[in-house]
């Protein structure tokens, strides 16, 4: 037997939402509706489609490193200097260079729970400790209890806003306080993955702001949400050109694919898809909510697209009975919101189909 990694022994690896093609392969179903992975239901832009079919014929070349295309266009679009910005395959990509760059054994990193799975496993990856710090009864993140998690030990912090997998949303005075506690020698890790659904809601910190004034923050958003290009694998950071270069000493040279670079810079100019993508996700968010107030299902108020809903009943039950008929949801037995189900909003038509097939199952189970 060769010998192990001691420090990764307790992860688990991610729980993944089903791909369609095996729910279809694995139960002779013909059409399955994904709601599982928070993707955008309306596909991506046009144009950034048109370009990426053109990019594929460059296949042969290696990427730029350097993303400077990307790079360019991001640093207009944010009003930041281009050497604000990293790259990462996916955001998942920046999450694991975070913890390669800025933890080693014996470092403390505080991490909210329930939250993003891959925070704790990145941490546990680098030999480092998590601090795990429980969201409250009504799966609020506490704030100032994770600031008062931070020791001398405390490398990073990590905070999620729209938080996964509850779809809360805490407030720009609450951000303040945190940031004010923690010390400056320790990174916070701002994770916006849905940023832009949440943008224009009372209260949403202005994070961006904020790196003129912090030199300790760093800001991930991705391409893969309301962008509609998970499957590109593109997300990126924003931060104190300090903080950028610790992570370019251990980022692998081409992160970010050809494609992705040339499809991100398509998709980032198309405001209308945008725009449009979160219109429709706030008029669909709602056709969910409120099925779920007619079968008296209590749920969070999502300032994103996905919504957790407590059925109050075995969530893995409810999963695999929503599986047979077709649907892909997460259950809360995998989420850490035991009771609960994360259902991404998808189109009408996905979102009316869930909500009767969910009636039935809840009568079945
Ligand atoms: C909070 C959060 N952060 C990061 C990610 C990773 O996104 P990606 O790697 O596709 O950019 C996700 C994906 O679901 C997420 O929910």
């Amino acid at each position: 037997m060769i010998k192990q990694k001691k420090c990764i022994q307790s992860i688990l690896p991610y729980p993944a939402g089903k791909p369609i093609d095996e729910v279809k392969r694995e139960l002779g179903l013909e059409k399955v509706i994904k709601l599982a992975s928070n993707e955008n239901p309306f596909g991506c832009s046009e144009k950034a489609k048109k370009v990426m079919l053109d990019a594929v014929l460059e296949s042969s070349l290696y990427p730029d490193g350097y993303s400077y295309e990307l790079r360019m266009a991001l640093a207009e679009h944010h009003k930041l200097s281009p050497e604000q910005f990293a790259f990462g395959t996916g955001s998942d990509g920046l999450i694991e260079l975070i913890c390669k760059a800025f933890l080693e054994e014996g470092d403390e990193c505080v991490i909210p729970s329930p939250s993003f799975s891959l925070y704790e496993s990145n941490v546990r990856a680098s030999g480092a400790e998590p601090v795990m710090v429980k969201c409250g009864s009504d799966y609020k993140m506490n704030l100032s209890a994770m600031a008062d998690s931070v020791t001398e030990k405390t490398k990073v912090v990590f905070l999620c806003n729209p938080n996964n997998p509850t779809g809360l949303m805490y407030t720009a005075s609450e951000q303040k306080e945190l940031l004010d506690k923690v010390p400056e020698d320790v990174l916070v890790v701002l994770d916006e993955a849905y940023f832009e659904f949440a943008r224009d809601l009372n209260d949403y910190p202005d994070s961006e702001a904020q790196l003129a004034e912090k030199s300790n923050i760093i800001i991930l958003r991705t391409f893969s949400k309301v962008h509609g290009l998970a499957g590109l694998r593109v997300g990126y950071a924003m931060a104190d050109k300090q903080i950028i270069c610790e992570l370019e000493r251990v980022r692998a040279p081409f992160n970010v694919n050809l494609v992705a670079q040339k499809g991100a810079v398509a998709a980032l100019c198309d405001t209308d898809f945008v725009n449009n993508t979160v219109r429709l996700n706030n008029e669909n968010r709602k056709i969910l909510c409120d099925g779920f107030k007619k079968m008296d299902l209590s749920y969070l108020e999502s300032a994103t697209n996905f919504v957790a809903v407590n059925i109050e009943k075995d969530s893995k039950s409810a999963f695999e009975a929503l599986l047979r008929k077709g649907y892909i949801v997460k259950g809360g037995h995998a989420l850490s919101m035991p009771g609960y189900l994360r259902v991404s909003v998808g189109t009408r038509e996905e979102c009316e189909g869930f909500l009767i097939a969910l009636g039935e199952v809840l009568k079945e189970i």
